[in-house]
């Protein structure tokens, strides 16, 4: 059975919520590519451009009041890529972690990885649980980095559990409703994302986070996501501020 968010110790819906300020906002940092092309450059020059701007936004969460941060590097489509990029961009997510560790521990980043692990090669997969483990009891920001990440494959993979635990007699099916299933999702520690930013102009949100971002704010900038700054971020940040989010509701 998948443990409930108050069972792994994680903190409730509604603590440290600073008031006006996105708790969590989920990034699709896109565009690397389109920035390296414009330079002349390949691809991957902009992956690296990219990887180097993450550590500034997630330095300034604390000063915007984000609290989680979610960001999308690689997702289950991308495999669709040439060789030379995904195996540069596996590279990269490799170097990402040695180099950034420390830096993130000093921050008190808490670290955590969502997306299947099973195509990932074992090199990878072992820096990433020594990056949680070793980030596990900070708890200033808490980022979560989506590593061959889809949403339906997320739902599928969630469900797959469920159906194994209504197999096993540990889950009565007339019991399941929509509380049920978000404690099978890779996010299940994770509040639900605020606000949705997607760089570089493409208004999709391509298979990240379907589940969890029904009644998300989105932001659609045409900034390239190596391009992106703190400053940006935290205009967006102070805009979620003034939006009237309803839940279906009524503004009272
Ligand atoms: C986003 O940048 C990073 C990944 C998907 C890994 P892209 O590589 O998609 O950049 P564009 O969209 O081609 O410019
Ligand atoms: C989404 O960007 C995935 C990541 C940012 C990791 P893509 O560039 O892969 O999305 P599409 O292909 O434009 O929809
Ligand atoms: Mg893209």
């Amino acid at each position: 059975m998948a443990k409930s968010a108050k069972e792994t110790g994680s903190d409730d819906a509604t603590s440290d919520k600073v008031e006006g300020c996105p708790r969590h906002v989920a990034i699709i940092m896109d565009g690397n590519g389109r920035w390296a092309t414009q330079r002349g450059r390949p691809r991957l020059f902009g992956h690296h451009a990219g990887a180097k701007r993450v550590r500034e936004i997630v330095e300034s969460c604390p000063d915007f009041g984000v609290k989680y941060l979610t960001i999308f590097a690689f997702s289950t489509e991308n495999w669709k890529r040439t060789q030379v990029e995904v195996a540069g961009l596996m590279s990269l997510f490799r170097r990402y972690i040695t180099k950034e560790t420390r830096h993130l521990q000093e921050r008190g980043v808490r670290v955590r990885f969502i997306g299947d692990r099973v195509r990932l090669d074992s090199k990878l997969t072992k820096l990433m649980n020594e990056l949680e483990e070793a980030t596990a009891d900070n708890s200033k920001v808490n980022l979560t980095i989506a590593i061959n990440y889809g949403g339906r494959d997320e739902v599928a993979r969630a469900t797959q559990r469920l159906a194994q635990d209504v197999a096993a007699g540990k889950l009565d099916p007339e019991s399941v409703d929509e509380e049920t299933l978000p404690r099978y999702l890779d996010t299940y520690v994770l509040p639900d994302p605020d606000l949705v930013i997607r760089t570089s102009g493409e208004a999709r949100i391509s298979n990240f986070l379907l589940w969890q971002s029904a009644y998300a704010e989105y932001e659609f900038i045409d900034t390239l996501w190596p391009d992106f700054t703190r400053a940006e971020f935290g205009e967006l940040c102070a805009s979620y501020g003034n939006r009237d989010r309803r839940f279906g509701g009524v503004k009272r």
